[in-house]
């Protein structure tokens, strides 16, 4: 009986030194986990890596395999302990804030598989209008053109479902990226100045104007300095037509990764 317990203690030590983890698969599985981890992955997680997984300056997470590991177990520890040598950092918070994390980052697989459905759309007129008339171009990338003031489009048929890319275009003040929030100042010479939030701190804000110009502000400089919660996309609803809207849905859908990895 002593040695039992002896031995039971010896085969939890590893795992006590290894961090927190108590269990091999995800525990967490509720609604209100999910929110949960929704709100503490927007904390720790959005900044580098996207509130869809798919942007910013972590990996794309929007996939359905990873790196440096796929189980519940190698997510956890990579979560909990970083991947050294990369920007991937330890967060060392509680372990059912790391499944509830985790549980909200498990979801990007299934949008990253079943992403977008082109419809009945037409995708070469949906790419005109992402040129030209909606002006997409001016601030979303795709391939190796366009503007650097909103996400990457390379891979958007991949990692948004037609409901998020529809909302995205209708509703774009509702799930505002950390990495994309607006700042909007005013100048002392009464300049109004709006961006993309880049960086600050107690003296100075620095953020990406409308014209992609880097600027830095001295905070006691200026006459206001706001975070409205709105997006610098504007709202599309009433710009385009029923019909214009599916057209550039179906374009969207087509812009997906090579091969080799959306095979993955
Ligand atoms: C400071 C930026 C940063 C933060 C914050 C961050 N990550 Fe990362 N993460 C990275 C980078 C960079 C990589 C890629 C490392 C590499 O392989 O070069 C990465 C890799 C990963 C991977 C492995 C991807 C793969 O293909 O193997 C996972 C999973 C991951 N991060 C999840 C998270 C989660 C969940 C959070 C929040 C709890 C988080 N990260 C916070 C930057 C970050
Ligand atoms: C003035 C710049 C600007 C224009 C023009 C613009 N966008 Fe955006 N877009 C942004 C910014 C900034 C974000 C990130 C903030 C947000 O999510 O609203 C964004 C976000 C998005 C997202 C992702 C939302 C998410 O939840 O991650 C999609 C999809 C998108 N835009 C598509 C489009 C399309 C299609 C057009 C053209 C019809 C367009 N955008 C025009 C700046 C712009």
């Amino acid at each position: 009986m002593q040695s039992m317990r002896c031995f039971a203690l010896l085969l939890a030590l590893p795992v006590l030194l290894a961090g927190a983890r108590t269990h091999e698969s995800n525990p967490m599985n509720s609604a209100e986990d999910f929110q949960e981890g929704k709100r503490l992955y927007r904390i720790h997680c959005g900044n580098c890596h996207g509130m869809q997984g798919d942007t910013g300056r972590g990996a794309r997470l929007a996939r359905k395999s990873y790196v440096h590991g796929n189980t519940d177990a190698e997510l956890f520890d990579i979560v909990e302990g970083g991947i050294p040598g990369t920007d991937m950092p330890g967060l060392w918070l509680e372990e059912d804030d790391v499944w509830r994390i985790l549980l909200f980052v498990r979801t990007f697989a299934e949008t990253a598989s079943k992403g977008c459905d082109p419809g009945n759309g037409e995708a070469a007129a949906g790419k005109q209008i992402f040129d030209t008339k909606g002006s997409c171009l001016a601030c979303h990338t795709v391939g190796n053109t366009g503007g650097r003031l909103g996400p990457d489009m390379s891979f958007a048929g991949e990692l948004y479902t037609n409901d998020q890319l529809r909302r995205a275009l209708l509703e774009p003040a509702r799930d505002v990226a950390n990495r994309y929030r607006t700042v909007r100042v005013v100048t002392a010479d009464g300049e109004r100045v709006d961006g993309a939030w880049m960086n600050e701190n107690s003296y100075r804000i620095y953020l990406m104007d409308r014209s992609e110009n880097i600027r830095s502000f001295r905070k006691a400089d200026l006459v206001s300095f706001e975070m409205p919660s709105e997006s610098l996309m504007p709202a599309y609803k009433g710009l385009l037509s029923a019909g214009e809207l599916e057209d550039l849905l179906a374009y969207l859908c087509t812009l997906r990764s090579p091969a080799k990895e959306a095979a993955q």
